[in-house]
């Protein structure tokens, strides 16, 4: 089998790695991928994620059995579509079902409909009732970008003030152009938040093991959001009772209401969900893995991948089995992101038995990696407990020599402190 992954990140790399597991896999092409793939045997190709049809006609030439999509703007720019049309295999929801991603009225509309429970909101375009609706609610408050702003278009609001002045930026200075003309508020939700991803073939839902994402940049939770610091599962304070309601009253009812809306989904679905006193609710959907949780949900996975997309591809039941392994992800990230940052600083060597590393932000220099984006590189390990899992990862990283870099020395603690 010879397969085409799109986009460039580490999900990507973690992607690529898991599918080659399996021998029916001979080639895996990532485009454009990072130069630190190829580490795992992923063929990078230098074609744009936004060029279609050179992707197609790349996919014809290499007689590629499927491609599988990482990231959401692909996805939302009808890649899927465009391959479908093509006459190609691809997984990932067409470009309509991607909206449960791209708009988050579209989101909250579809869970209204179907009694998904997601926090009590409001849209607005405009900047003077959004301000009067901010102040009759109170603090705190979290306001939305309502498009793509790369994670960073949510502001939780402490204070009316940030509230009112995040309404400014997005509403009156267009801070993230047409993706902040309209935002989305929100009722502020109190809980552990965890990640429920899952397989979706149309009606039928595949949920995968939970895991729990670090957005903020800084050890406990301190400093701006980022795309993500680290990732672990299992969450063991999220009950199984809580994950199986999650899966009963957020993913079946969504995958239903996509139906029956006439834009069934095919893909990667992701809630993100903050478990509250009043029991679980959506704070968001993707179209897609996440990242970093792909990089620690990934190696729990005890059945092919490969198997797993051919079947749902074609309509059939995939076997999904997982361990009962803990599995702790860092990343190591460029000083300064998410804002500035500097690039092209050479990477340590790691060579570390007992961990993974999956590269992101990386180029290849002289034979050499260097550091090219805000998140560098996450170095993954998988052990009995997370606490076994947690010292692999962090005895790897004291060994290096992380000059430039920066990486949050908590990954996995709430799980521990609970
Ligand atoms: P998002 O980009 O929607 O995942 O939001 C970024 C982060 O903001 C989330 O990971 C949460 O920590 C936080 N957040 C988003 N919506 C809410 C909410 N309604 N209540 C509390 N926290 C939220
Ligand atoms: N880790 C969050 C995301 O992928 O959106």
């Amino acid at each position: 089998m010879k397969l085409l992954i799109i986009g460039s990140g580490g999900r990507e790399h973690a992607l690529g790695k898991k599918l080659f597991e399996d021998p029916q896999v001979t080639a895996v092409f990532c485009a454009k991928g990072n130069a630190g793939m190829t580490k795992d045997g992923i063929t990078v190709v230098d074609i744009a994620e936004d060029a279609h049809e050179e992707l197609i006609a790349f996919a014809k030439k290499e007689a590629i059995d499927w491609t599988f999509v990482g990231p959401e703007i692909p996805l939302l720019n009808g890649i899927v579509d465009d391959f479908q049309a093509a006459g190609l295999k691809i997984f990932g929801p067409n470009k309509a079902a991607a909206m449960i991603e791209g708009s988050k009225e579209f989101a909250k509309e579809l869970m209204s409909e179907r009694n998904i429970p997601t926090a009590a909101y409001q849209t607005f375009s405009d900047f003077d009732a959004a301000k009067a609706y901010v102040i009759e609610q109170g603090a705190p408050i979290v306001i939305k970008a309502d498009g793509l702003a790369a994670g960073k278009g949510v502001v939780v609001a402490e204070t009316i003030e940030v509230a009112i002045d995040a309404l400014h930026e997005m509403l009156e200075e267009q801070k993230f152009g047409t993706s902040s003309a309209r935002v989305v508020i929100e009722e502020f939700l109190a809980g552990e938040e965890f990640s429920l991803l899952a397989f979706v073939d149309g009606e039928k839902v595949y949920p995968m093991v939970i895991a729990q994402d670090h957005k903020r940049a800084f050890d406990f939770d301190q400093g701006p959001n980022t795309g993500g610091m680290g990732a672990y599962t299992p969450v063991p304070q999220i009950s199984e009772a809580i994950v199986e309601q999650s899966v009963q009253e957020v993913l079946y009812p969504t995958v239903q209401g996509m139906i029956q809306r006439g834009t069934p989904y095919h893909g990667i679905l992701y809630a993100g969900l903050i478990a509250t006193e009043n029991g679980p609710k959506v704070i968001e959907f993707n179209a897609r893995f996440g990242d970093p949780e792909t990089q620690v949900v990934l190696p729990r996975l005890e059945s092919s991948l490969a198997q797993v997309i051919t079947k749902l591809i074609a309509h059939e039941t995939p076997e999904i089995q997982w361990n009962n392994l803990a599995s702790v992800g860092v990343v190591v990230a460029a000083k300064g992101y998410p804002e500035a940052y500097q690039k092209g600083m050479v990477l340590p060597e790691i060579n570390h038995p007992d961990v993974s590393v999956i590269y992101a932000g990386v180029k290849s220099e002289q034979d050499k990696l260097v550091a090219n984006g805000g998140r560098v590189f996450l170095v993954e390990a998988h052990a009995e407990t997370i606490e076994a899992a947690q010292q692999k990862v962090y005895q790897a990283l004291d060994k290096m020599d992380t000059t430039q870099l920066f990486y949050r020395s908590d990954i996995g603690s709430k799980a521990l402190t609970k």
